[in-house]
């Protein structure tokens, strides 16, 4: 966030980071620029305690900057909190995004003599506009990003100029137009009570405010924006104009992968992914979640054993404390929980570490609880997630097991090069699936009527088929079972009429064939049956009463594209039937109990 203007920075810069409050945040801060300095303040915590700290004090400025940190790099402190400032605390930046060759530019920076005072990647950008500042700001930062490779909003104060100088690449960045005032944000509930009049900044754009106006440049040409009036509220605002957090979650997936894959693809590193992880001398691995987390460990195991051919064991957290299994110490234990704080994932870890296993923890929330327990952390960069049930985040979980698999991997060049090219073609994949959502809701209009569902799948669509299951029921309260394919007969099949529609995922992968037979067993019992099917799958129209269409992939990365075409499918089957969607009844975002 970001203000110039005539009033008073301070109270207009933290009344805005309130407003962003929602999208969770472990620290935050701001800075003015007074009297010819920047001061900063920061705290690790709310609002409300940095101002606390500030006892009533308003700094006075009429130029500012401010942040909420959710922590990405280094842990959530105070000093990790932005504004991070240059040497001599004459620039000050705000930044949100990943600066994904930070380690190069501080490894370099710091030869140059430039010191360092957080652990974050944001603090390089101030150190580079130093290097290349010579009395003009804007001149320092486009030289500056020329350096930086990564996704960044970014809006920057020099103690020298009465300007703010903001940039945009791959984060959101919207500039609020007010009468000789102007703001910038990342999102527009922080400018509403102040303005509706809005300009969304594009890739590449760099914008230097004045109080007397702005300029937006892109590619060091000047060009025009246009300006727009915002007719939300501000509660539609914070949900981006969506109806509910998850599909704007849902909506936000492809970005997810980019973050996650960016940090965790390196060029030049042996094989592409760099996840600081010895390959197991284990014989060995054994995963541990619940819920979500426990289903994307079962894509995991799918994966890793395909990948790299190391047995994979998965147990639901809540029944391994509790189990008599022998653990053997060369077995690796990995803990997959996006919180970070779910009870039973912990009490598993530590069970693990007691027997003196090797633990990973794979987790969306820096400094959680787990980050403190497991050996090694790998990180998911979906960002906050707010509704209740898991959506992006379970994205990303694969995205990493994915990477984690390559990583333990010791497939060929060419197949492994294949592998990461079809990795970054994901988001493109699944924004084509989110372009078909109109699609998919008509589908789901198709058993919202119904008190029970089955899904069924194969193979890695398994562990999809009772992802979709597990969404439809907590959000829409249809009673959902995923079942394999194989199995129904063993059982189920009692339960199969007409009013019992089955969801069946359908790969096209060694499993193809068999799943025609249990599908068309399935039909045999008059279920309507809904196929969720690659775009390119010919045969599948003649077994099924409806199709979901997903982008063609490798069938490994399957389980991406099904899956978020089973969350929409549960969000607009719990849309139609009226219910609450981003708080389901009896339910928490965070299970800390067991
Ligand atoms: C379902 C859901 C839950 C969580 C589970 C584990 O949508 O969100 O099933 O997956 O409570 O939570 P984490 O991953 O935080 O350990």
């Amino acid at each position: 966030m970001g203000y110039i203007g005539k009033r008073s920075a301070q109270p207009i810069i933290l009344g805005a980071l309130k407003r962003l409050e929602y999208r969770g945040y472990d620290s935050c801060g701001f800075a003015v620029l007074s009297n010819g300095k920047i001061e900063v303040f920061k705290e690790r915590g709310s609002i409300d305690e940095l101002e606390k700290a500030l006892s009533g004090v308003n700094v006075g400025g009429t130029v500012g900057v401010g942040h909420t940190r959710w922590a990405t790099h280094g842990e959530p402190s105070r000093r990790n909190a932005h504004p991070h400032t240059d040497c001599k605390g004459d620039i000050a930046v705000v930044h949100n995004g990943i600066i994904e060759n930070f380690q190069h530019l501080r490894e370099t920076l710091a030869a140059e003599g430039h010191v360092f005072r957080s652990d974050t990647d944001t603090e390089v950008v101030a150190h580079l506009v130093e290097r290349y500042y010579n009395g003009n700001l804007e001149e320092a930062v486009r030289r500056a990003l020329h350096e930086v490779k990564g996704s960044y909003a970014l809006a920057i104060l020099h103690k020298a100029d009465e300007k703010i100088v903001a940039a945009r690449s791959r984060s959101p960045l919207v500039l609020g137009v007010g009468d000789s005032e102007f703001f910038v944000a990342s999102d527009v509930p922080a400018l509403l009570e102040h303005t509706n009049r809005v300009v969304h900044l594009e890739d590449g754009d760099l914008v230097i405010i004045t109080r007397e106006g702005f300029r937006i440049e892109n590619g060091g040409n000047v060009v025009p924006r246009k300006m727009e009036t915002v007719l939300w509220s501000i509660e539609d605002a914070e949900r981006g104009g969506y109806e509910h957090f998850m599909l704007k979650e849902i909506h936000e997936t492809p970005r997810v992968i980019e973050n996650t894959l960016a940090t965790h693809l390196r060029d030049g590193v042996l094989g592409g992914v760099d996840l600081d992880l010895d390959v197991p001398q284990s014989s060995e691995i054994l995963m541990v979640a619940c819920g979500t987390s426990f289903h994307a460990a079962l894509v995991g195991k799918y994966v890793i054993e395909e990948l790299a051919s190391v047995p994979v064991r998965v147990e639901l957290a809540s029944e391994f404390n509790y189990a008599t299994t022998p653990l053997s110490r060369e077995t690796l234990v990995v803990g997959i929980t996006q919180s970070g704080e779910t009870a039973d994932t912990l009490s598993a870890l530590k069970r693990a570490k007691a027997a003196g296993c090797a633990t990973l923890a794979i987790t969306n929330v820096l400094g959680s609880s787990v980050t403190r327990l497991a050996d090694r952390i790998i990180y998911t960069r979906a960002g906050p997630e707010i509704c209740v049930a898991a959506t992006k985040t379970f994205t990303a979980q694969l995205i990493t097991l994915y990477l984690l698999a390559l990583h333990f991997s010791s497939i060929e060049l060419a197949e492994r090069q294949k592998m990461l090219k079809e990795l970054r073609r994901l988001p493109t994949a699944v924004q084509r699936v989110l372009d078909a959502e109109d699609e998919i809701k008509e589908v789901s209009g198709r058993i919202t009527s119904y008190e029970n569902v089955f899904f069924i799948g194969r193979g890695i669509s398994f562990p999809v088929a009772l992802e979709g299951a597990l969404k439809l029921k907590e959000i829409s309260y249809i009673h959902a079972e995923g079942y394999a394919a194989g199995e129904l007969k063993h059982g189920p099949f009692a339960l199969l009429t007409e009013e019992t529609p089955v969801v069946a995922v359908v790969a096209p992968d060694r499993t193809y064939d068999i799943m025609l037979n249990n599908i068309k067993e399935v039909k045999a019992r008059k279920p309507p049956v809904i196929a969720v099917a690659d775009e390119h799958d010919e045969e599948i129209e003649k077994y099924v009463d409806f199709v979901i269409r997903t982008s063609h992939v490798e069938p490994i990365f399957s389980a991406i594209t099904n899956s978020v075409a089973l969350q929409l499918l549960a969000y607009y089957a719990a849309k139609e039937r009226g219910c609450e969607i981003d708080k389901p009844r009896n339910l928490a975002k965070s299970v800390t109990v067991e």
